[in-house]
């Protein structure tokens, strides 16, 4: 695996048919010197930063995250590649063209910057603000939309789902929410302060998700499938959408920790709503680290790891970390769309021919698995590529 090399990355164990490891550990993070209301709190990556205390090993890697890279030298920018929505969502306009631009930069990049996608400016910045005043209550109103330790949705850490005790943590804070469909948003987790926060996020996240059903659609066209409904499908039988904001503190040692480890994702597909002034997300092409520019009011798209299995490889899930700022925060929120769980991912069979051989293996979608694999710097589709 060249993108974990540098890193302490640790064995963990193939888990046949996406089953569950027998001992899933799940690690309670927790404080010394604190009331054992706050002890119980996921929330730790969020106090260091307040508190400005040292931070733990287990956030700290052994080896500098760029061994071979000189330091006083910024990694270069990425060329993402461009995609202008509204040509691809008006036909006459000359769909063909931006189709086949789609196409080309998925199977190459596997990301893009979508750019006219039909979210208004001001609501992205609403979203930012919103979570940055949420940020910034104190510690007790913010716990009061905590996760639990072993669920998805709320405020803190991930839970901790491999059973090796050496991984490296991410030095990120999370809230994260299902969005669609409506009758699985679990509501208890929605923050109540800022008094819009509810609002905004109900707002973008239903202007998303026509983005994301277009989206889809342009994608299945893009590779002439009949169907253009058939990636679409496997988030309209039983899927869901979330939403996930993210916030990366300040960090003095940013070449010894992460914000996020390097990953593809799980997802059929993310877009990512970036910080609007601090950079951080790295995209790793030709075995070299780019770094994604802010494109104002552009969102990025990324291939999830569920769609390059289901396109027989055509879109490739791109690996992508997140690094830190030595003196500034950093903020972004992801929109993720996953199939149901247990669902069976395959390649499309009108994608398999023979002259492009069926690459992947039918595999259950499993959530917790996923994690799994994103914490053991594993990815799914290695694990079941033919
Ligand atoms: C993610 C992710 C990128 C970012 O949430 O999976 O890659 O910029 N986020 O925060
Ligand atoms: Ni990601």
């Amino acid at each position: 695996m060249p993108y974990t090399s540098g890193f302490v990355i640790h064995p963990f164990a193939p888990l046949p048919e996406f089953q569950l490891p027998l001992a899933v550990h799940i690690v309670h993070l927790s404080f010394p010197n604190t009331s054992s209301a706050i002890a119980k709190t996921m929330d730790s990556v969020h106090e260091i930063a307040i508190t400005g205390q040292n931070l733990p090993a287990k956030y700290i890697y052994t080896d500098s995250i760029n061994p071979s890279q000189d330091p006083s030298i910024p990694l270069p920018l990425l060329e993402i590649p461009v995609i202008d929505f509204n040509r691809l969502a008006t036909p006459s306009i000359g769909t063909g063209e931006e189709l086949e631009r789609l196409r080309s930069a998925l199977s190459s990049y596997g990301c893009v910057m979508v750019t006219n996608h039909r979210v208004a400016s001001s609501l992205m910045d609403r979203v930012r603000l919103v979570f940055k005043q949420f940020l910034a209550l104190p510690m007790e109103e913010r716990l009061k939309w905590q996760k639990e330790v072993d669920g998805f949705d709320g405020y803190g850490s991930d839970m901790i789902v491999t059973k090796d005790v050496a991984v490296v943590h991410d030095f990120t804070a999370r809230l994260r929410l299902i969005t669609w469909p409506e009758d699985r948003r679990q509501m208890k987790y929605w923050p109540e302060k800022p008094h819009d926060f509810r609002e905004v996020l109900d707002e973008y996240s239903s202007k998303l998700r026509v983005l994301h059903d277009a989206t889809l659609k342009a994608m299945a066209r893009s590779l002439n499938l009949e169907d253009d409904s058939t990636f679409l499908k496997v988030i309209r039988e039983g899927g869901t959408i979330s939403s996930r904001f993210n916030f990366y503190p300040p960090c003095p040692t940013p070449d010894r920790v992460l914000g996020l480890k390097p990953h593809s994702d799980g997802t059929v597909i993310t877009f990512v709503l970036q910080d609007r002034e601090v950079e951080g997300l790295q995209v790793l092409k030709d075995e070299q680290w780019f770094r994604v520019p802010i494109v104002a009011d552009g969102l990025v798209l990324n291939v999830g790891d569920q769609l390059e299995i289901m396109s027989n490889g055509e879109f490739k899930s791109p690996i992508h970390r997140v690094v830190l700022n030595p003196k500034k925060e950093r903020i972004s929120m992801a929109t993720l769309s996953f199939p149901q769980e247990g669902k069976q991912i395959e390649p499309f069979e009108g994608l398999v021919s023979r002259e492009r051989p069926r690459l992947y293996r039918q595999v259950k979608y499993n959530g917790v698995a996923q994690l799994g694999y994103y914490q053991s710097g594993k990815r799914v589709t290695d694990e079941v590529r033919i």
